[in-house]
């Protein structure tokens, strides 16, 4: 018999099809609309579950007795307690590898558009205000030749080392865990410390997981030692900063602009003083937003949702003792 999965996310009719060689699966369109009322009908006889964007926590797991695994299509497990899966047994897998680039593209993205003012601009020509050829009240900053600082070496920092180093000449500064000797000689790459890179960077890029750990690590303390012309470019998880002290540092001038695709509370609050800065480029959470990357994303979220389904070690698994336990 077919196993039963269960899914909050809409998948194309071709991957749709490849999860139901596998197992029944019944799709929620939209599930925080009710209140989670149809997710938590259907969580009884789920042994599977696909989706993203949803905190599944204790009080909806505890609903969901029979679940086997959990296929986030996201690289980010922030939104799970990992210690509780295990407990449970259940299997954790995420979407790594498949949204590096375009992640990276995206960070990319919000540095030239923060320093060179694009949006503002764009929107000063589209709202009939260009009148006369732009001059220094409108100029930007430079990208290429400045120094990049990117804060958390993994596979999407990797990315934003590799474009700034390779396309616009850019030196590396790195903070993470550990140094990387591999990537230092890659990218011709220093590592800093947090507070020296905060001095030394141009443009501050955030790339880490959020954990216990990162939760709040750019703060007042952090941005008060960032160069004035610099600029803090954030495509990892809006925890990861202080937002009121942002707000602070780019009303004050402290700091000249920030590139923000995440924020502390999503979707943004239309009242926020961060989207009545000039200086502020922000986006809806759209760092793995294109068509060819959410569906390789869906694609690894189902193969490995089918893997477990079918007894296998999934490629991506995050909680290999969630994995064991349930064995
Ligand atoms: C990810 O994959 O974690 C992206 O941030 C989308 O949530």
């Amino acid at each position: 018999m077919k196993k039963h999965v269960v899914l909050y996310k809409q998948l194309s009719p071709a991957l749709m099809e490849r999860l139901q060689a596998h197992a029944e699966a019944t799709f929620i369109d939209d599930p925080k609309r009710d209140d989670f009322a149809r997710l938590r009908a259907a969580l009884p006889d789920a042994q599977g579950l696909l989706g993203a964007s949803i905190k599944l926590d204790a009080t909806l797991l505890d609903l969901a007795p029979q679940l086997e695994a959990i296929a986030t299509v996201s690289v980010g497990v922030d939104n799970y307690d990992i210690e509780d899966l295990d407990r449970r047994g259940i299997a954790l897998c995420n979407t790594p590898d498949v949204l590096t680039e375009t992640t990276a593209d995206t960070g990319f993205a919000l540095i030239m558009a923060t320093a060179r003012r694009v949006v503002e601009l764009a929107n000063m020509v589209r709202s009939g205000d260009w009148k006369q050829n732009i001059g220094a009240a409108h100029f930007g900053s430079d990208v290429h030749g400045k120094t990049l600082g990117i804060i958390g070496m993994g596979r999407i920092g990797e990315a934003l080392a590799q474009r700034g180093h390779f396309g616009f000449g850019m030196p590396v500064l790195y903070h993470s865990h550990s140094a990387k000797p591999a990537v230092e000689a890659r990218f011709n790459a220093g590592y800093r410390s947090l507070e020296a890179l905060l001095r030394e960077a141009d443009f501050v890029c955030l790339t880490v997981p959020l954990t216990a750990e990162t939760e709040g690590l750019i703060g007042k303390e952090q941005l008060a030692l960032m160069r004035p012309q610099s600029i803090l470019i954030n495509i990892a998880r809006g925890k990861v900063v202080d937002e009121q002290a942002l707000i602070e540092a780019l009303q004050s001038g402290r700091i000249r602009g920030a590139g923000l695709d995440v924020f502390e509370r999503e979707p943004l609050a239309t009242d926020s003083p961060l989207l009545r800065l000039k200086n502020v480029v922000a986006t809806p959470h759209m760092g793995s937003a294109t068509h060819e990357t959410r569906e390789a994303m869906a694609r690894c979220a189902v193969d490995n949702l089918i893997s477990v389904l079918k007894g296998e070690r999934p490629t991506n698994l995050v909680n290999p003792k969630g994995w064991e336990a349930q064995r």
